[in-house]
């Protein structure tokens, strides 16, 4: 449904698709007024991982409370929010209706339209949270626990895939190694700390599928290696960390070339990293570096807004307010939501 953006006031942004709940208000003169999250990392510990009634529980408990803060933080009345977006997926079914169902509601309660955001879409235009943001058109590399994707952004909702994983996603690659060396959940920045001591060159794994064309990854492969090469090693503690550097160099040098050639076939000069991995210290410092060199400008969003968060939603749902779309009143979640089709915002 489209119609004209009454109401101009700021967005009120909900992210509830998984493990977090995030909420934030946004405004398009004023910019980021404020953000709150509440990450459930603890009580999914003692798991191994995200149980869905578990998180869709927490989720109930947090979100009112988070919201009522953020309002209170970002110095505004509910009366005075001009929109509210909210995550409508790809995500747990049980913790995305949660959101859904309570920002549709208020939005039903102020008056004021109401969008579901595409979450993957928020990861990608979160750099555009920072100062200098970029202008589409730019490649980004998006790397979380679930997607490792290059997309060329043509515009803001005109997104073509370049590349996906075939197998394991980038974080759950992190995730999933750092398990098997017995790293608390969640593994991914236990593995990147563990890494830090580590000599990058005691144990060197392959770079998958970088030694022909193509820019789709797959990382199950050099998880099997380092299962090897673990049950092999004495396990101290300057192996465990050899062990460690020699995975991240060999994931990080792996989206780098990807990137690379992602930005060479799209003709663009600009990168945008974005995702729970993107928070890594080394993919940072290593396509910062490469762009340098090699004339391309990198985007990162601040460390904060890597992973989830409500500050991405409500910057990507005041762009599309803005731009006149809006949804029905129906509560409506897509567990499962492809990019590609999603409606462009027409720049103005
Ligand atoms: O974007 P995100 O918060 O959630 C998803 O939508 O998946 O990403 C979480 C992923 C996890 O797999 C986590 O281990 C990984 O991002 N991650 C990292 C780092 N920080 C988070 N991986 C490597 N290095 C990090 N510093
Ligand atoms: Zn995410």
């Amino acid at each position: 449904m489209t119609s004209s953006f009454a109401k101009p006031g700021p967005v009120l942004g909900v992210e509830t698709s998984c493990d977090e709940t995030g909420v934030a208000v946004y405004d398009r003169e004023r910019g980021l007024l404020a953000h709150t999250l509440y990450s459930q990392v603890d009580l999914h510990a003692e798991y191994g991982g995200v149980v869905p009634e578990l998180a869709s529980r927490d989720h109930v408990r947090k979100l009112l409370p988070l919201v009522r803060q953020t309002l209170s933080d970002a110095g505004i009345a509910i009366e005075s929010l001009g929109g509210v977006a909210y995550t409508a997926g790809p995500g747990l079914v049980g913790a995305l209706l949660v959101g859904a169902a309570a920002a549709r509601s208020l939005a039903w309660a102020l008056e004021v339209p109401a969008i579901g955001v595409h979450h993957l879409e928020g990861h990608l235009l979160a750099p555009l949270l920072e100062a200098d943001p970029p202008e589409p058109p730019f490649v980004a590399l998006l790397v979380s626990g679930g997607h490792s994707m290059l997309i060329a952004v043509d515009g803001i909702g005109r997104y073509r895939l370049l590349g996906d994983t075939l197998d394991d996603a980038a974080g759950e690659a992190f995730d999933k190694t750092a398990k098997l060396m017995g790293l608390p959940y969640p593994g991914g920045p236990a593995l990147a700390r563990l890494a830090e001591g580590g000599d990058p060159n005691a144990f060197r794994f392959s770079r998958p599928m970088t030694d022909r064309p193509g820019l789709d990854f797959s990382f199950s492969g050099l998880k099997t290696q380092v299962l090897q090469a673990w049950q092999r090693s004495d396990r101290a503690e300057d192996t465990r960390a050899d062990i460690a550097r020699g995975f991240e160099e060999a994931i990080v040098e792996t989206l780098a070339i990807k990137c690379r050639r992602a930005l060479e076939a799209a003709g663009a000069r600009r990168l945008v990293v974005a995702g729970g991995v993107g928070a890594n210290r080394r993919l940072r410092a290593q396509l910062a570096d490469a762009g340098a060199r090699e004339g391309f400008s990198v985007h990162f969003p601040r460390l904060e807004f890597c992973t989830d968060n409500g500050a991405m939603i409500a910057l990507a749902g005041a762009i599309r307010l803005h731009g006149g779309q809006l949804d029905d009143a129906q509560i409506r979640v897509f567990p499962r939501w492809d990019l590609e089709g999603l409606p462009a915002v027409e720049a103005g």
